[in-house]
């Protein structure tokens, strides 16, 4: 058992947004029994998609996306059937009144998940960190739900992360994409049609390592990691450094919903040989 804003989870793994449809959260909760399914991030109006293509594996595990926020609008969350699995609702929006709006109306979901961290549409990431403080403070007026900040591994992080905390976030989501760029060396055009993306999978892994640990050590706070994990180790590799929930986004693309099975295989193997317990673990790699 762990315990995450005075929420109880059976296990650390959850699903990152972005991952499972809305329409699929039903069938992937009773197949796979995740202990948490995060939504796509969803703002008040919907959004369209940009151009394919949206999504390219780069290298063995990593990805580079730029899907761009497409997401089917706030009100759709009303028709998702009851699910036996917790959900972590994730909103975004390009100014504070949307974000609050869209706060307003979340009436699901154990968690609200802000994500201000986007890089794949403008205005709707690094922009907005930049008024986290106001942004938390009022969406904290509007909801009854602990609110989990998602940002991205950027240099200033760690006083983003602070901003957050001091406007009453009960915890950080850690971390999101960061912005890349890939080129095809036979015409010279970018890869992907929006231009950027976000780098995704084993490619960002250690960095989200050393952000998840610096935010702990300073903070103390309740953490949801992520970033390149893929297997039972990458998880206790997050919660040694201060993750008390370790989500899964590219290796869910890579190897599909089966991932889930495997890596819940592989931690239970790893606390059973070593002795071990989730509680013993959080934290142990950060020395104060
Ligand atoms: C295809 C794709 C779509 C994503 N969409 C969202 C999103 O809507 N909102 C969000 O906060 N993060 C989104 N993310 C970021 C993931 O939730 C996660 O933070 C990031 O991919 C790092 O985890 P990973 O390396 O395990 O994929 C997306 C990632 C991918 C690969």
């Amino acid at each position: 058992m762990i315990k995450l804003a005075n929420i109880n989870f059976k296990d650390p793994l959850i699903i990152a947004s972005g991952i499972v449809p809305l329409n699929k959260i039903k069938e992937v909760c009773e197949k796979y029994n995740p202990s948490g399914i995060t939504t796509k991030t969803l703002t008040l109006y919907p959004l369209s998609p940009h151009n394919p293509p949206t999504l390219v594996k780069f290298h063995d595990k990593c990805y580079l996306n730029a899907i761009g926020l497409g997401n089917p609008g706030i009100q759709e969350l009303k028709k998702l059937e009851e699910i036996n699995c917790p959900l972590i609702v994730s909103i975004g929006g390009n100014n504070l009144d949307e974000i609050v709006e869209s706060a307003r109306k979340v009436d699901r979901g154990i968690i609200l998940e802000l994500n201000v961290s986007s890089p794949n549409r403008k205005g709707y990431g690094e922009s907005l960190s930049n008024y986290v403080h106001e942004i938390v403070k009022n969406v904290k007026g509007v909801t009854d739900k602990p609110v989990f900040v998602k940002l991205g591994p950027w240099d200033n992080v760690l006083e983003l992360a602070g901003k957050a905390l001091s406007a009453g976030a009960d915890g950080l989501t850690l971390i999101n994409t960061i912005k890349g760029m890939i080129i095809d060396t036979e015409n010279f055009e970018k890869i992907l049609h929006y231009g950027t993306g976000g780098i995704s999978g084993k490619c960002i892994h250690p960095l989200a390592v050393r952000i998840i640990h610096d935010i702990y050590r300073e903070y103390n706070v309740d953490i949801i990691g992520m970033g390149g994990v893929f297997d039972g180790r990458d998880v206790i590799e997050l919660m040694s450094v201060g993750a008390k929930l370790v989500g899964l986004g590219s290796v869910i693309i890579d190897e599909g919903y089966n991932s889930i099975l495997r890596i819940r295989k592989e931690l239970e193997e790893y606390l059973n040989e070593k002795g071990l317990k989730y509680s013993d673990i959080i934290g142990l790699a950060v020395k104060r």
